[in-house]
């Protein structure tokens, strides 16, 4: 298994439930990784749920997951077929996934969402569902990488469509080649990482999922990472960005106890007088 979660709510029909959830945390992180196809997000989601007990919530896999299933509905079938073109699924349908998930949205372990939201219709979906959820986004992690460092990564991947483990041929090998270290399954190329549907898939994330960095920007969770380097390193360099607006966030919140212990002093020295 490539998570603390086997995820089996999330990949599977409405109803499934999980056989292994991670333990509670003192402190939950609720996520979203943004970043264009290629810059690392699968392999950073999967040593942040390591690092952090998070589950990994992505709906690249639910659609890979479902093009296993005997048979799949009309609407399905259709965004299979999107998919490997490298265009976007239809927003309706990626909402409505989500949607009879949103209980994985409360895991105990918290959640990193990688590949949704991916248009402002979908962001704003998602503010909706998590107000519903009670619950509040603490960050969108969002990785940037050069063009030409993401068509060698792409190219190089094999992925394994048992436990979703993703390798790359020259930095990331698996011990024994063409096999998954984790499960022993066979690994394949993605069917969207042939060369035309590389550059679909680039040309929906400029028009539809890159302008998301100023939604979130706005609401002030955005949170830059540089991809480059290895993919520990770039771990590294997501914790210490967490850490520290976790602290900037903790110095905000005494400031504004102290503001509030000062005007309860005003307060009281005006009735005085
Ligand atoms: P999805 O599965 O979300 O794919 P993606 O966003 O295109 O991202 P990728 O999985 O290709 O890349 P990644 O950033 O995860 O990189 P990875 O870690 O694998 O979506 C697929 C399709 O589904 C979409 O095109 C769309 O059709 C549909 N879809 C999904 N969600 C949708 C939505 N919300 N709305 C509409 N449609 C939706 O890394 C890549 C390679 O690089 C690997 O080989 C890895 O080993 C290697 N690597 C990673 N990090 C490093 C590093 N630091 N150094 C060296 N190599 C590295």
């Amino acid at each position: 298994m490539n998570t603390l979660n086997d995820r089996a709510a999330w990949l599977g029909a409405g109803g499934a439930t999980c056989a292994t959830l991670p333990a509670p945390r003192v402190r939950t992180h609720r996520l979203v990784l943004l970043g264009p196809p290629g810059a690392g997000k699968g392999t950073q989601a999967e040593l942040l749920c390591r690092a952090l007990g998070t589950c990994h919530l992505s709906t690249g896999d639910i659609f890979r997951a479902a093009q296993c299933a005997a048979e799949p509905s009309p609407a399905l079938r259709d965004a299979l077929a999107t998919m490997r073109r490298g265009d976007l699924v239809p927003d309706n349908v990626v909402v409505a996934l989500v949607r009879e998930r949103a209980g994985c949205l409360r895991c105990q372990g918290g959640f990193l969402l990688d590949g949704f939201p991916r248009t402002q219709a979908q962001a704003e979906a998602l503010d909706v569902l998590l107000t519903e959820q009670g619950l509040t986004l603490d960050a969108v992690l969002s990785y940037e990488l050069p063009l030409e460092e993401i068509v060698a990564r792409l190219g190089g991947r094999r992925t394994c469509p048992r436990c979703k483990a993703v390798y790359h041929v020259v930095t990331r090998p698996p011990r024994a080649e063409g096999t998954c270290d984790q499960c022993g399954g066979r690994l394949v190329q993605r069917e969207d990482d042939r060369p035309e549907s590389i550059r679909n898939r680039m040309r929906a994330y400029e028009e539809s999922t890159r302008p998301l960095a100023d939604y979130y920007a706005r609401k002030g969770t955005l949170i830059p990472v540089l991809a480059s380097g290895t993919p520990e390193e770039v771990l590294s360099r997501s914790l210490e960005a967490l850490k520290q607006r976790a602290s900037g966030e903790s110095t905000r919140a005494e400031i504004g106890k102290a503001t509030a212990e000062e005007r309860t002093v005003l307060d009281d020295e005006r009735r005085l007088v």
